[in-house]
């Protein structure tokens, strides 16, 4: 015959495997621990029971309710375990949902262009030199043989700072500049950016240029229209069609104008340098002798190489900076 703890402990069992969860847990446990369950039932049964055997029975009750007692709180502990990890699980990675996207960013178009200019000079010898962008008026003007009178210097063309300052309108003062501080024989471009009262389809208010001087002893024009040309074409492809034409600075002579060919199927050229041999007037403003040194100079407008490499036809798209057309290139 089974034992009294052993039929009690029956009668309850498959409640307790029942359980699920931890609300499941507590019911239970009102219901057979709690003042009105299952076990205090039974103890109130202690009185009908023959006294030899009430001892027995009530040393039954209580091993019971230690065994209830122990199954319920290895189950609480059980589901305390479940619910933590499924929590755990909520706030971990699904590591299946698309990321946050980052866009790359990149080298703006111009900058591209201007260091593959860089690149190229360099590899025929060039060095790089800086100037400042806000530049006196001796540099910007007198000092490359530019009098009062050109209309380079008018207010309306120029952004002054006062009297003596202005936003350099060209790259040319930073030839002054190496002249005055380095001996001769030089080779140097200097990149950078420039200002003038412009705005249309072929001007910008600022922009880039490139600007280059070599003096030596025996210089001429031939190594300008071969320096120019390697350069046109190292950077805009060998098809291109370089055109100089004669034209007036004042701090060369004799000067040129140097266009190229429109690319893919548009006609025409663009105007893309301006350049020539060194004026006199500009060595002896620097204190070298013309007689001994000679050189050539150029200013390059970047934005207008950019246009001529891509077929863009309006330079006011440059600075937009509309990434649909950015990501074009
Ligand atoms: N500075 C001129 C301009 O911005 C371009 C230029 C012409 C630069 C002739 C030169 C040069 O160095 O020799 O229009």
């Amino acid at each position: 015959m089974k034992n009294i703890r052993d039929m009690l402990m029956d009668s309850i069992k498959e409640k307790l495997e029942k359980l699920e969860n931890l609300e499941e847990v507590e019911k239970a446990r009102i219901s057979i621990l709690g003042k009105k369950g299952f076990l205090k039932e039974q103890f109130k049964k202690m009185k009908d029971i023959p006294p030899q055997e009430r001892a027995e029975f009530g040393k039954a009750l209580n091993l019971v309710k230690e065994e209830v007692e122990s199954i319920l709180s290895s189950k609480i502990e059980e589901f305390k375990a479940l619910q933590a990890k499924s929590k755990a699980l909520e706030r971990s990675v699904d590591l299946t949902i698309p990321g946050a996207k980052r866009a790359v960013g990149r080298l703006h178009l111009i900058t591209q262009i201007l260091q593959e200019c860089v690149e190229v000079f360099e590899r025929m010898g060039f060095e790089v030199v800086e100037g400042p962008e806000i530049e006196n008026t001796y540099y910007n003007f007198e000092a490359l043989n530019t009098p009062e009178w050109h209309p380079a210097r008018d207010l309306h063309d120029t952004f002054y700072i006062d009297e003596n300052k202005l936003l350099r309108t060209h790259t040319s003062p930073v030839q002054i500049r190496t002249m005055e501080s380095r001996k001769p024989p030089l080779r140097v471009i200097s990149p950078g950016r420039v200002y003038r009262k412009d705005y249309d389809a072929s001007h910008l208010p600022a922009f880039f240029q490139i600007e280059g001087l070599a003096i030596d002893r025996e210089i001429s024009i031939a190594d300008l229209k071969g320096t120019l040309e390697n350069v046109i074409k190292s950077v805009l492809g060998e098809d291109k069609k370089v055109r100089f034409r004669p034209h007036y600075f004042p701090f060369t002579e004799p000067s040129v104008e140097v266009d190229v060919s429109f690319p893919q199927g548009k006609s025409g050229w663009l105007e893309l340098l301006g350049a020539g041999m060194v004026h006199p007037n500009v060595l002896r403003n620097v204190g070298l002798n013309p007689d001994e040194w000679q050189g050539f100079a150029f200013g390059m407008g970047i934005e207008r190489l950019a246009m001529l490499k891509y077929g863009v036809d309006d330079i006011r798209e440059f600075p937009r900076n509309s990434l649909n057309f950015l990501k074009l290139f």
